[in-house]
Protein backbone atom coordinates (compact mmCIF):
# COMPACT_ATOMS: atom_id res chain seq x y z
CA UNK A 1 0.00 0.00 0.00
CA UNK A 2 1.18 3.14 -0.73
CA UNK A 3 1.65 5.68 2.23
CA UNK A 4 0.33 8.98 1.78
CA UNK A 5 1.60 12.37 3.26
CA UNK A 6 -1.04 12.47 5.91
CA UNK A 7 -0.96 8.68 7.38
CA UNK A 8 3.20 9.22 8.30
CA UNK A 9 2.30 12.90 9.76
CA UNK A 10 -0.81 10.79 12.25
CA UNK A 11 1.31 8.49 13.04
CA UNK A 12 4.45 11.09 14.06
CA UNK A 13 2.37 13.17 15.91
CA UNK A 14 1.04 10.34 18.27
CA UNK A 15 5.00 9.22 18.01
CA UNK A 16 5.47 12.88 19.38
CA UNK A 17 3.24 12.75 22.02
CA UNK A 18 4.44 9.38 23.51
CA UNK A 19 7.96 10.10 23.16
CA UNK A 20 8.65 14.17 23.04
CA UNK A 21 9.81 15.32 26.47
CA UNK A 22 6.83 18.29 27.27
CA UNK A 23 8.90 21.45 26.50
CA UNK A 24 5.81 23.68 26.38
CA UNK A 25 4.42 24.85 29.66
CA UNK A 26 0.46 24.43 29.83
CA UNK A 27 -0.94 28.29 29.76
CA UNK A 28 -4.36 28.34 30.44
CA UNK A 29 -6.00 31.53 30.36
CA UNK A 30 -9.45 32.59 30.36
CA UNK A 31 -9.40 35.58 27.88
CA UNK A 32 -7.72 34.84 24.70
CA UNK A 33 -6.43 37.78 22.66
CA UNK A 34 -7.04 35.67 19.63
CA UNK A 35 -9.72 33.66 19.45
CA UNK A 36 -9.54 31.04 16.96
CA UNK A 37 -12.58 29.98 17.37
CA UNK A 38 -15.91 31.65 16.33
CA UNK A 39 -19.94 30.56 16.79
CA UNK A 40 -19.96 29.90 13.01
CA UNK A 41 -20.49 32.94 10.86
CA UNK A 42 -21.53 31.64 7.21
CA UNK A 43 -18.10 31.19 5.54
CA UNK A 44 -18.17 32.04 1.61
CA UNK A 45 -18.21 29.15 -0.56
CA UNK A 46 -15.35 30.58 -2.47
CA UNK A 47 -12.21 29.35 -1.86
CA UNK A 48 -10.90 33.24 -2.13
CA UNK A 49 -7.86 33.90 0.64
CA UNK A 50 -10.18 36.86 1.98
CA UNK A 51 -13.37 34.89 2.81
CA UNK A 52 -12.70 34.25 5.67
CA UNK A 53 -15.28 34.86 8.77
CA UNK A 54 -15.96 38.54 8.77
CA UNK A 55 -16.12 39.47 12.33
CA UNK A 56 -15.77 36.86 14.11
CA UNK A 57 -17.51 37.34 17.57
CA UNK A 58 -14.91 37.11 20.19
CA UNK A 59 -16.03 39.60 21.91
CA UNK A 60 -18.83 38.24 23.01
CA UNK A 61 -19.36 37.81 26.70
CA UNK A 62 -19.03 34.27 27.45
CA UNK A 63 -19.72 32.09 30.21
CA UNK A 64 -17.14 30.90 31.51
CA UNK A 65 -17.29 27.13 32.13
CA UNK A 66 -15.61 25.82 35.52
CA UNK A 67 -12.13 24.68 35.68
CA UNK A 68 -11.80 21.03 36.51
CA UNK A 69 -8.44 20.38 37.60
CA UNK A 70 -8.57 16.82 37.97
CA UNK A 71 -8.84 16.42 34.14
CA UNK A 72 -6.01 18.58 33.25
CA UNK A 73 -2.81 17.14 32.48
CA UNK A 74 0.23 18.98 31.28
CA UNK A 75 2.37 16.36 30.80
CA UNK A 76 1.56 15.05 27.52
CA UNK A 77 -0.16 17.90 25.92
CA UNK A 78 -3.82 16.65 26.34
CA UNK A 79 -6.70 18.72 26.28
CA UNK A 80 -9.40 17.06 28.01
CA UNK A 81 -12.56 18.95 27.20
CA UNK A 82 -13.72 18.23 30.48
CA UNK A 83 -10.65 20.49 31.93
CA UNK A 84 -12.67 23.08 30.17
CA UNK A 85 -15.80 22.27 31.86
CA UNK A 86 -17.59 19.84 29.37
CA UNK A 87 -20.09 18.10 31.16
CA UNK A 88 -21.08 15.05 28.89
CA UNK A 89 -24.56 14.56 29.66
CA UNK A 90 -26.12 14.72 26.37
CA UNK A 91 -28.47 17.48 27.30
CA UNK A 92 -25.57 20.08 28.88
CA UNK A 93 -24.47 22.56 26.19
CA UNK A 94 -20.37 22.38 25.44
CA UNK A 95 -19.92 24.96 22.80
CA UNK A 96 -17.58 27.11 25.17
CA UNK A 97 -15.98 24.21 26.54
CA UNK A 98 -15.02 23.56 23.12
CA UNK A 99 -13.91 26.61 22.19
CA UNK A 100 -11.38 27.00 25.32
CA UNK A 101 -9.89 23.53 24.74
CA UNK A 102 -10.00 24.54 20.90
CA UNK A 103 -8.35 27.81 21.32
CA UNK A 104 -5.80 26.61 24.45
CA UNK A 105 -4.59 23.52 22.47
CA UNK A 106 -4.60 25.68 18.96
CA UNK A 107 -1.74 28.55 20.72
CA UNK A 108 0.28 25.67 22.60
CA UNK A 109 3.48 25.82 21.80
CA UNK A 110 4.13 22.03 21.16
CA UNK A 111 4.56 20.20 18.58
CA UNK A 112 1.29 18.46 18.98
CA UNK A 113 -1.76 18.43 20.99
CA UNK A 114 -4.64 16.23 21.41
CA UNK A 115 -8.00 17.47 22.20
CA UNK A 116 -9.92 14.83 23.77
CA UNK A 117 -13.33 14.01 23.47
CA UNK A 118 -13.79 11.30 26.55
CA UNK A 119 -15.24 8.12 26.02
CA UNK A 120 -18.57 6.87 27.88
CA UNK A 121 -19.74 10.49 27.28
CA UNK A 122 -21.87 12.80 25.35
CA UNK A 123 -21.48 16.39 24.11
CA UNK A 124 -23.76 18.70 22.95
CA UNK A 125 -22.27 21.61 20.99
CA UNK A 126 -23.69 24.31 18.49
CA UNK A 127 -22.51 24.89 15.05
CA UNK A 128 -19.11 26.25 15.48
CA UNK A 129 -16.05 27.09 13.12
CA UNK A 130 -13.11 26.06 14.88
CA UNK A 131 -10.38 28.03 13.01
CA UNK A 132 -6.35 27.42 12.53
CA UNK A 133 -3.35 28.36 11.79
CA UNK A 134 -2.34 26.87 15.08
CA UNK A 135 1.18 26.10 16.31
CA UNK A 136 1.90 22.65 15.36
CA UNK A 137 -0.01 19.59 14.60
CA UNK A 138 -3.55 19.43 16.84
CA UNK A 139 -5.75 16.29 16.93
CA UNK A 140 -9.20 16.13 17.78
CA UNK A 141 -9.42 12.81 19.85
CA UNK A 142 -13.61 11.70 19.97
CA UNK A 143 -13.71 8.53 21.90
CA UNK A 144 -17.16 9.88 23.26
CA UNK A 145 -20.08 11.14 21.35
CA UNK A 146 -20.47 14.46 19.73
CA UNK A 147 -23.84 15.87 18.35
CA UNK A 148 -25.44 19.05 17.43
CA UNK A 149 -28.74 20.74 18.73
CA UNK A 150 -31.43 18.31 18.14
CA UNK A 151 -33.02 19.67 14.56
CA UNK A 152 -33.94 23.17 13.52
CA UNK A 153 -36.45 24.14 16.05
CA UNK A 154 -33.21 23.62 18.73
CA UNK A 155 -30.90 25.15 16.30
CA UNK A 156 -29.79 28.61 17.66
CA UNK A 157 -31.20 31.37 15.96
CA UNK A 158 -27.71 33.17 15.87
CA UNK A 159 -25.45 30.31 14.15
CA UNK A 160 -25.67 28.90 10.69
CA UNK A 161 -28.08 26.50 9.65
CA UNK A 162 -26.12 25.52 6.58
CA UNK A 163 -22.75 23.74 8.23
CA UNK A 164 -22.17 22.71 11.94
CA UNK A 165 -18.63 22.04 12.62
CA UNK A 166 -16.34 23.50 10.42
CA UNK A 167 -12.40 23.40 10.36
CA UNK A 168 -10.99 26.29 8.99
CA UNK A 169 -7.54 27.35 7.78
CA UNK A 170 -5.88 24.45 9.50
CA UNK A 171 -2.97 23.00 8.47
CA UNK A 172 -1.53 19.43 9.82
CA UNK A 173 -4.87 18.06 11.84
CA UNK A 174 -6.29 14.81 12.43
CA UNK A 175 -9.92 14.05 13.55
CA UNK A 176 -9.84 10.60 14.96
CA UNK A 177 -10.95 8.06 17.68
CA UNK A 178 -13.47 5.73 18.35
CA UNK A 179 -16.33 7.37 19.10
CA UNK A 180 -19.50 8.82 17.60
CA UNK A 181 -20.52 11.64 15.89
CA UNK A 182 -24.68 11.61 15.66
CA UNK A 183 -25.94 14.03 13.47
CA UNK A 184 -29.52 13.79 14.63
CA UNK A 185 -30.54 14.76 10.88
CA UNK A 186 -34.41 13.49 11.44
CA UNK A 187 -36.15 16.41 12.09
CA UNK A 188 -34.35 18.34 9.24
CA UNK A 189 -34.76 15.48 6.46
CA UNK A 190 -38.79 15.94 7.48
CA UNK A 191 -38.73 19.89 6.43
CA UNK A 192 -41.41 20.45 3.94
CA UNK A 193 -38.79 21.49 1.27
CA UNK A 194 -37.02 18.30 1.05
CA UNK A 195 -37.81 15.85 -2.03
CA UNK A 196 -41.36 13.66 -1.88
CA UNK A 197 -42.20 15.39 1.24
CA UNK A 198 -45.21 17.92 -0.67
CA UNK A 199 -48.15 16.13 -2.44
CA UNK A 200 -47.51 13.69 -5.28
CA UNK A 201 -43.74 13.22 -4.75
CA UNK A 202 -43.34 17.06 -5.20
CA UNK A 203 -41.75 19.47 -2.85
CA UNK A 204 -43.29 21.94 -0.82
CA UNK A 205 -41.73 25.33 0.01
CA UNK A 206 -40.59 26.42 3.49
CA UNK A 207 -37.10 26.91 4.89
CA UNK A 208 -34.74 24.22 3.36
CA UNK A 209 -31.38 25.11 4.62
CA UNK A 210 -29.72 22.32 6.28
CA UNK A 211 -26.27 21.57 8.14
CA UNK A 212 -23.47 19.80 6.70
CA UNK A 213 -22.01 17.66 9.79
CA UNK A 214 -18.12 17.91 9.31
CA UNK A 215 -17.12 20.84 6.62
CA UNK A 216 -13.06 21.18 6.29
CA UNK A 217 -12.62 24.04 4.04
CA UNK A 218 -9.25 25.99 3.28
CA UNK A 219 -7.24 23.32 4.73
CA UNK A 220 -4.26 21.29 4.47
CA UNK A 221 -2.36 18.36 5.93
CA UNK A 222 -6.25 16.78 6.86
CA UNK A 223 -6.69 13.12 8.46
CA UNK A 224 -10.17 11.68 9.44
CA UNK A 225 -9.76 8.02 10.58
CA UNK A 226 -11.18 5.61 12.58
CA UNK A 227 -14.89 7.67 13.33
CA UNK A 228 -18.47 6.47 13.19
CA UNK A 229 -20.47 9.40 12.09
CA UNK A 230 -24.99 8.46 11.71
CA UNK A 231 -27.80 10.79 10.40
CA UNK A 232 -25.47 14.05 9.39
CA UNK A 233 -28.96 16.78 8.27
CA UNK A 234 -26.85 17.13 4.78
CA UNK A 235 -23.38 16.38 3.60
CA UNK A 236 -21.61 14.09 6.61
CA UNK A 237 -18.26 15.71 5.37
CA UNK A 238 -17.50 18.21 3.12
CA UNK A 239 -13.93 18.75 2.23
CA UNK A 240 -13.58 22.49 0.03
CA UNK A 241 -10.52 23.89 -0.92
CA UNK A 242 -8.28 21.09 1.00
CA UNK A 243 -5.13 20.32 0.02
CA UNK A 244 -3.89 16.59 1.32
CA UNK A 245 -6.30 15.09 2.75
CA UNK A 246 -6.62 11.15 4.14
CA UNK A 247 -10.04 9.71 5.05
CA UNK A 248 -9.63 6.13 6.44
CA UNK A 249 -11.32 3.33 8.02
CA UNK A 250 -15.09 5.23 8.86
CA UNK A 251 -18.22 4.44 8.83
CA UNK A 252 -20.92 6.58 7.55
CA UNK A 253 -24.50 5.67 7.95
CA UNK A 254 -27.90 7.03 7.18
CA UNK A 255 -31.17 5.82 6.40
CA UNK A 256 -31.89 4.93 2.38
CA UNK A 257 -34.44 7.93 2.24
CA UNK A 258 -32.26 10.60 3.90
CA UNK A 259 -32.01 13.46 1.54
CA UNK A 260 -29.13 14.63 0.52
CA UNK A 261 -27.13 12.80 2.77
CA UNK A 262 -23.85 12.24 0.70
CA UNK A 263 -21.11 10.45 2.54
CA UNK A 264 -18.19 12.41 1.10
CA UNK A 265 -18.18 15.16 -0.71
CA UNK A 266 -14.84 16.71 -2.12
CA UNK A 267 -14.66 19.82 -4.27
CA UNK A 268 -11.43 22.30 -4.97
CA UNK A 269 -9.70 19.95 -3.40
CA UNK A 270 -6.43 17.85 -4.58
CA UNK A 271 -4.06 14.96 -3.43
CA UNK A 272 -7.34 12.99 -1.43
CA UNK A 273 -6.88 9.51 -0.31
CA UNK A 274 -10.36 8.19 1.00
CA UNK A 275 -9.85 4.22 2.16
CA UNK A 276 -11.37 1.33 3.63
CA UNK A 277 -14.60 2.60 4.93
CA UNK A 278 -17.64 1.71 4.80
CA UNK A 279 -20.57 4.30 3.78
CA UNK A 280 -24.65 3.72 3.34
CA UNK A 281 -27.18 6.66 2.84
CA UNK A 282 -29.59 8.38 0.84
CA UNK A 283 -27.25 10.06 -1.51
CA UNK A 284 -24.09 9.80 -3.35
CA UNK A 285 -21.26 7.37 -1.20
CA UNK A 286 -18.52 9.83 -2.82
CA UNK A 287 -18.95 12.91 -4.49
CA UNK A 288 -16.23 14.32 -6.76
CA UNK A 289 -17.13 18.24 -7.56
CA UNK A 290 -15.54 20.90 -9.87
CA UNK A 291 -11.70 21.18 -9.41
CA UNK A 292 -10.33 17.99 -7.87
CA UNK A 293 -7.63 16.29 -8.94
CA UNK A 294 -4.83 13.41 -7.97
CA UNK A 295 -7.86 11.31 -5.77
CA UNK A 296 -7.80 7.62 -4.88
CA UNK A 297 -10.73 5.93 -3.64
CA UNK A 298 -9.77 2.37 -2.63
CA UNK A 299 -11.59 -0.49 -0.42
CA UNK A 300 -15.10 1.20 -0.23
CA UNK A 301 -18.02 -0.52 1.13
CA UNK A 302 -21.11 1.55 -0.55
CA UNK A 303 -25.37 1.46 -0.69
CA UNK A 304 -27.82 1.16 -0.08
CA UNK A 305 -27.23 5.05 -1.85
CA UNK A 306 -26.70 6.23 -4.80
CA UNK A 307 -23.19 5.10 -5.48
CA UNK A 308 -19.70 6.82 -6.49
CA UNK A 309 -20.32 10.48 -8.54
CA UNK A 310 -17.92 12.88 -10.56
CA UNK A 311 -20.33 15.50 -10.47
CA UNK A 312 -23.09 16.96 -10.64
CA UNK A 313 -20.77 19.56 -13.22
CA UNK A 314 -21.16 22.73 -14.97
CA UNK A 315 -24.38 23.88 -13.68
CA UNK A 316 -25.00 27.54 -14.48
CA UNK A 317 -22.50 27.58 -17.60
CA UNK A 318 -19.67 27.16 -15.05
CA UNK A 319 -16.63 25.33 -16.06
CA UNK A 320 -15.11 22.18 -14.23
CA UNK A 321 -11.64 20.33 -14.10
CA UNK A 322 -11.47 17.09 -12.77
CA UNK A 323 -8.58 14.66 -13.15
CA UNK A 324 -7.08 11.57 -12.11
CA UNK A 325 -9.52 9.88 -10.35
CA UNK A 326 -9.33 6.24 -9.39
CA UNK A 327 -11.58 4.63 -7.92
CA UNK A 328 -10.84 0.90 -7.11
CA UNK A 329 -11.20 -2.18 -5.05
CA UNK A 330 -14.25 -1.68 -4.08
CA UNK A 331 -18.00 -2.93 -3.49
CA UNK A 332 -20.94 -1.09 -4.66
CA UNK A 333 -24.38 -2.55 -3.25
CA UNK A 334 -28.22 -1.45 -3.82
CA UNK A 335 -28.05 1.29 -5.16
CA UNK A 336 -28.90 3.64 -7.82
CA UNK A 337 -25.66 4.32 -9.63
CA UNK A 338 -22.58 2.51 -9.76
CA UNK A 339 -19.64 4.90 -11.03
CA UNK A 340 -21.09 7.54 -12.22
CA UNK A 341 -20.12 10.87 -14.18
CA UNK A 342 -22.83 13.50 -14.45
CA UNK A 343 -22.77 17.04 -16.11
CA UNK A 344 -25.25 19.93 -17.01
CA UNK A 345 -25.54 21.00 -20.77
CA UNK A 346 -23.69 24.58 -21.10
CA UNK A 347 -20.78 24.15 -18.70
CA UNK A 348 -17.26 23.78 -20.13
CA UNK A 349 -14.16 21.81 -18.75
CA UNK A 350 -13.44 18.84 -19.00
CA UNK A 351 -13.13 15.32 -17.26
CA UNK A 352 -10.47 13.46 -18.06
CA UNK A 353 -8.13 10.62 -16.73
CA UNK A 354 -10.84 8.47 -14.69
CA UNK A 355 -10.24 4.62 -14.04
CA UNK A 356 -12.63 2.25 -12.24
CA UNK A 357 -10.68 -0.04 -11.50
CA UNK A 358 -12.20 -4.26 -9.69
CA UNK A 359 -15.55 -3.01 -8.74
CA UNK A 360 -18.15 -5.48 -7.66
CA UNK A 361 -21.74 -4.03 -8.26
CA UNK A 362 -24.79 -5.97 -6.52
CA UNK A 363 -28.23 -5.02 -7.44
CA UNK A 364 -27.19 -1.52 -8.76
CA UNK A 365 -29.76 0.09 -11.21
CA UNK A 366 -27.15 2.21 -13.10
CA UNK A 367 -23.81 0.22 -12.83
CA UNK A 368 -22.02 2.50 -15.51
CA UNK A 369 -23.12 5.85 -16.31
CA UNK A 370 -21.99 8.77 -18.15
CA UNK A 371 -24.90 11.26 -18.04
CA UNK A 372 -24.26 14.92 -19.75
CA UNK A 373 -27.49 15.77 -19.76
CA UNK A 374 -28.17 16.08 -16.15
CA UNK A 375 -30.69 18.00 -15.29
CA UNK A 376 -33.12 18.28 -12.06
CA UNK A 377 -36.07 20.64 -13.67
CA UNK A 378 -36.75 18.06 -16.81
CA UNK A 379 -37.56 21.11 -18.84
CA UNK A 380 -33.53 21.94 -19.74
CA UNK A 381 -33.18 23.08 -22.79
CA UNK A 382 -30.12 21.54 -25.27
CA UNK A 383 -26.88 23.99 -25.67
CA UNK A 384 -24.08 23.80 -27.40
CA UNK A 385 -21.39 23.80 -24.70
CA UNK A 386 -20.63 21.12 -22.66
CA UNK A 387 -18.18 19.74 -20.23
CA UNK A 388 -15.84 17.20 -22.12
CA UNK A 389 -15.25 14.27 -21.06
CA UNK A 390 -12.20 11.87 -21.98
CA UNK A 391 -10.25 8.94 -21.01
CA UNK A 392 -12.05 7.21 -19.23
CA UNK A 393 -11.32 3.57 -18.41
CA UNK A 394 -13.53 0.96 -16.75
CA UNK A 395 -11.35 -2.17 -15.81
CA UNK A 396 -13.02 -5.35 -13.97
CA UNK A 397 -16.31 -4.33 -12.99
CA UNK A 398 -18.88 -6.88 -12.19
CA UNK A 399 -21.62 -8.52 -10.75
CA UNK A 400 -25.51 -7.62 -10.85
CA UNK A 401 -27.64 -4.85 -12.35
CA UNK A 402 -31.15 -4.01 -11.15
CA UNK A 403 -32.72 -4.51 -15.16
CA UNK A 404 -34.92 -1.65 -14.37
CA UNK A 405 -32.16 0.43 -16.13
CA UNK A 406 -29.78 -0.58 -18.79
CA UNK A 407 -26.16 -1.76 -16.74
CA UNK A 408 -24.17 0.72 -19.08
CA UNK A 409 -25.40 4.08 -19.84
CA UNK A 410 -23.00 6.48 -22.24
CA UNK A 411 -25.31 9.44 -22.33
CA UNK A 412 -22.69 12.44 -24.45
CA UNK A 413 -22.97 15.62 -25.50
CA UNK A 414 -23.77 16.25 -29.52
CA UNK A 415 -21.64 18.57 -29.92
CA UNK A 416 -18.99 17.30 -27.47
CA UNK A 417 -19.04 13.49 -27.22
CA UNK A 418 -17.09 11.55 -24.77
CA UNK A 419 -13.61 10.07 -26.48
CA UNK A 420 -11.36 7.18 -25.06
CA UNK A 421 -13.65 5.19 -23.13
CA UNK A 422 -12.10 1.85 -22.39
CA UNK A 423 -13.92 -0.82 -21.40
CA UNK A 424 -12.19 -4.23 -20.32
CA UNK A 425 -13.40 -7.34 -18.16
CA UNK A 426 -16.91 -5.73 -17.77
CA UNK A 427 -19.38 -8.83 -16.79
CA UNK A 428 -23.02 -7.68 -15.25
CA UNK A 429 -25.65 -9.95 -14.84
CA UNK A 430 -29.41 -9.00 -14.12
CA UNK A 431 -29.65 -9.92 -10.00
CA UNK A 432 -33.34 -10.98 -11.08
CA UNK A 433 -35.07 -11.89 -14.16
CA UNK A 434 -33.75 -12.43 -17.45
CA UNK A 435 -34.32 -8.96 -19.18
CA UNK A 436 -31.03 -7.86 -20.55
CA UNK A 437 -30.80 -4.35 -21.66
CA UNK A 438 -28.75 -3.31 -24.49
CA UNK A 439 -26.23 -0.80 -23.17
CA UNK A 440 -27.17 2.50 -24.01
CA UNK A 441 -24.65 5.21 -26.26
CA UNK A 442 -25.01 8.69 -27.42
CA UNK A 443 -22.11 10.39 -28.73
CA UNK A 444 -19.57 8.27 -27.00
CA UNK A 445 -16.56 6.97 -28.15
CA UNK A 446 -14.66 4.40 -27.04
CA UNK A 447 -13.50 0.87 -27.14
CA UNK A 448 -14.51 -2.79 -25.28
CA UNK A 449 -10.72 -4.14 -25.29
CA UNK A 450 -12.51 -7.47 -24.13
CA UNK A 451 -16.13 -9.11 -24.86
CA UNK A 452 -18.38 -7.29 -22.05
CA UNK A 453 -21.45 -9.04 -20.47
CA UNK A 454 -23.61 -7.09 -22.00
CA UNK A 455 -22.12 -7.11 -25.22
CA UNK A 456 -20.87 -3.29 -26.47
CA UNK A 457 -21.61 -2.24 -30.15
CA UNK A 458 -22.86 0.78 -29.87
CA UNK A 459 -19.36 2.89 -28.93
CA UNK A 460 -17.89 4.90 -31.76
CA UNK A 461 -14.65 4.18 -32.98
CA UNK A 462 -12.08 6.81 -33.77
CA UNK A 463 -12.45 10.67 -32.93
CA UNK A 464 -15.22 12.55 -33.66
CA UNK A 465 -14.38 15.59 -36.06
CA UNK A 466 -15.44 18.32 -33.61
CA UNK A 467 -12.75 17.22 -31.28
CA UNK A 468 -9.73 17.70 -33.16
CA UNK A 469 -9.95 21.30 -33.39
CA UNK A 470 -9.43 23.22 -30.71
CA UNK A 471 -12.78 24.12 -29.08
CA UNK A 472 -12.51 21.67 -26.42
CA UNK A 473 -11.69 23.37 -23.25
CA UNK A 474 -8.65 20.73 -22.24
CA UNK A 475 -8.33 22.41 -18.86
C1 LIG B 1 -25.94 33.41 20.08
O1 LIG B 1 -26.83 33.69 21.14
C2 LIG B 1 -26.45 33.11 22.37
C3 LIG B 1 -27.57 33.35 23.39
O2 LIG B 1 -28.18 34.56 23.15
C4 LIG B 1 -25.11 33.71 22.83
O3 LIG B 1 -24.72 33.11 24.05
C5 LIG B 1 -24.09 33.42 21.75
O4 LIG B 1 -22.86 34.04 22.09
C6 LIG B 1 -24.54 33.94 20.41
N1 LIG B 1 -23.62 33.50 19.41
C7 LIG B 1 -23.21 34.29 18.42
C8 LIG B 1 -22.31 33.67 17.41
O5 LIG B 1 -23.53 35.45 18.33
C1 LIG C 1 -1.74 12.65 32.63
O1 LIG C 1 -0.92 12.01 31.65
C2 LIG C 1 -0.07 11.01 32.19
C3 LIG C 1 0.84 10.53 31.04
O2 LIG C 1 0.12 10.17 29.91
C4 LIG C 1 -0.94 9.88 32.75
O3 LIG C 1 -0.11 8.89 33.31
C5 LIG C 1 -1.84 10.48 33.85
O4 LIG C 1 -2.73 9.49 34.29
C6 LIG C 1 -2.66 11.63 33.27
N1 LIG C 1 -3.43 12.26 34.33
C7 LIG C 1 -4.71 12.58 34.19
C8 LIG C 1 -5.33 13.25 35.36
O5 LIG C 1 -5.34 12.34 33.16
C1 LIG D 1 1.66 19.51 4.53
O1 LIG D 1 2.66 18.98 5.37
C2 LIG D 1 3.92 18.85 4.73
C3 LIG D 1 4.85 18.11 5.65
O2 LIG D 1 4.76 18.64 6.93
C4 LIG D 1 4.44 20.24 4.37
O3 LIG D 1 5.66 20.14 3.71
C5 LIG D 1 3.42 20.91 3.45
O4 LIG D 1 3.81 22.24 3.19
C6 LIG D 1 2.03 20.93 4.07
N1 LIG D 1 1.08 21.37 3.08
C7 LIG D 1 0.52 22.59 3.10
C8 LIG D 1 -0.36 22.93 1.98
O5 LIG D 1 0.71 23.36 4.02
C1 LIG E 1 -11.03 -3.00 3.54
O1 LIG E 1 -11.80 -2.23 4.43
C2 LIG E 1 -12.38 -2.99 5.48
C3 LIG E 1 -13.20 -2.04 6.30
O2 LIG E 1 -14.30 -1.70 5.54
C4 LIG E 1 -11.30 -3.64 6.32
O3 LIG E 1 -11.89 -4.44 7.32
C5 LIG E 1 -10.42 -4.48 5.43
O4 LIG E 1 -9.35 -4.98 6.19
C6 LIG E 1 -9.88 -3.63 4.29
N1 LIG E 1 -9.14 -4.48 3.38
C7 LIG E 1 -7.89 -4.24 3.07
C8 LIG E 1 -7.27 -5.17 2.10
O5 LIG E 1 -7.27 -3.29 3.54
C1 LIG F 1 -2.53 10.90 -9.91
O1 LIG F 1 -2.87 10.88 -8.54
C2 LIG F 1 -2.05 10.04 -7.76
C3 LIG F 1 -2.61 10.08 -6.35
O2 LIG F 1 -3.89 9.56 -6.35
C4 LIG F 1 -0.62 10.53 -7.81
O3 LIG F 1 0.18 9.66 -7.07
C5 LIG F 1 -0.16 10.57 -9.24
O4 LIG F 1 1.12 11.13 -9.29
C6 LIG F 1 -1.09 11.42 -10.07
N1 LIG F 1 -0.72 11.32 -11.48
C7 LIG F 1 -0.44 12.38 -12.20
C8 LIG F 1 -0.10 12.13 -13.62
O5 LIG F 1 -0.45 13.52 -11.74
C1 LIG G 1 -31.54 17.19 -26.57
O1 LIG G 1 -30.66 16.37 -27.30
C2 LIG G 1 -30.89 14.98 -27.12
C3 LIG G 1 -29.79 14.24 -27.87
O2 LIG G 1 -29.66 14.74 -29.16
C4 LIG G 1 -32.27 14.63 -27.62
O3 LIG G 1 -32.51 13.24 -27.40
C5 LIG G 1 -33.28 15.46 -26.86
O4 LIG G 1 -34.58 15.23 -27.38
C6 LIG G 1 -32.97 16.94 -26.96
N1 LIG G 1 -33.85 17.67 -26.09
C7 LIG G 1 -34.45 18.79 -26.47
C8 LIG G 1 -35.30 19.44 -25.41
O5 LIG G 1 -34.33 19.27 -27.56
C1 LIG H 1 -5.80 11.24 -22.64
O1 LIG H 1 -4.66 10.45 -22.35
C2 LIG H 1 -3.62 10.65 -23.32
C3 LIG H 1 -2.53 9.66 -22.99
O2 LIG H 1 -2.22 9.65 -21.63
C4 LIG H 1 -3.13 12.10 -23.25
O3 LIG H 1 -2.15 12.32 -24.22
C5 LIG H 1 -4.30 13.02 -23.50
O4 LIG H 1 -3.87 14.37 -23.33
C6 LIG H 1 -5.42 12.73 -22.55
N1 LIG H 1 -6.57 13.53 -22.92
C7 LIG H 1 -7.09 14.44 -22.10
C8 LIG H 1 -8.22 15.21 -22.63
O5 LIG H 1 -6.66 14.61 -20.98
C1 LIG I 1 -7.21 6.64 -23.25
O1 LIG I 1 -7.33 6.80 -21.83
C2 LIG I 1 -6.44 6.01 -21.09
C3 LIG I 1 -6.72 6.29 -19.63
O2 LIG I 1 -8.05 6.02 -19.36
C4 LIG I 1 -5.01 6.38 -21.43
O3 LIG I 1 -4.13 5.53 -20.73
C5 LIG I 1 -4.80 6.20 -22.92
O4 LIG I 1 -3.50 6.61 -23.25
C6 LIG I 1 -5.80 7.05 -23.67
N1 LIG I 1 -5.63 6.83 -25.11
C7 LIG I 1 -5.60 7.84 -25.97
C8 LIG I 1 -5.45 7.47 -27.36
O5 LIG I 1 -5.72 9.02 -25.61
Amino acid sequence: MRHSHILPLALSLYFLTLFLPSQARYHYHKKHKHSNYHNAPEISPSPSPFSGPSSPPDEAPCPSPSVDDNYRNTSNNLFDVRAFGAIGDGVTDATESFKMAWDTACQSESAVKVILVPQGLSFVIQSAIFTGPCKGGLVLKVDGTLMPPDGPDSWPKNTSKRQWLVFYRINGFSLEGSGLIDGRGEKWWDLPCKPHKGPHGTTSPGPCDSPVAIRFFMSSNLSVQGLKIKNSPQFHFRFDGCESVHVESIYITAPALSPNTDGIHIENTNDVKIYNSVISNGDDCVSIGAGCHDVDIKNMTCGPGHGISIGSLGNHNSRACVSNITVRDSVIKVSDNGVRIKTWQGGSGSVSGVTFNNIHMESVRNPIIIDQFYCLSKDCSNKTSAVFVSNISYTNIKGTYDIRHPPMHFACSDSVPCTNLTLSDVELLPAEGDIVLDPYCWSAYGISETLTIPPVSCLLEGLPQSISGNDVDHC
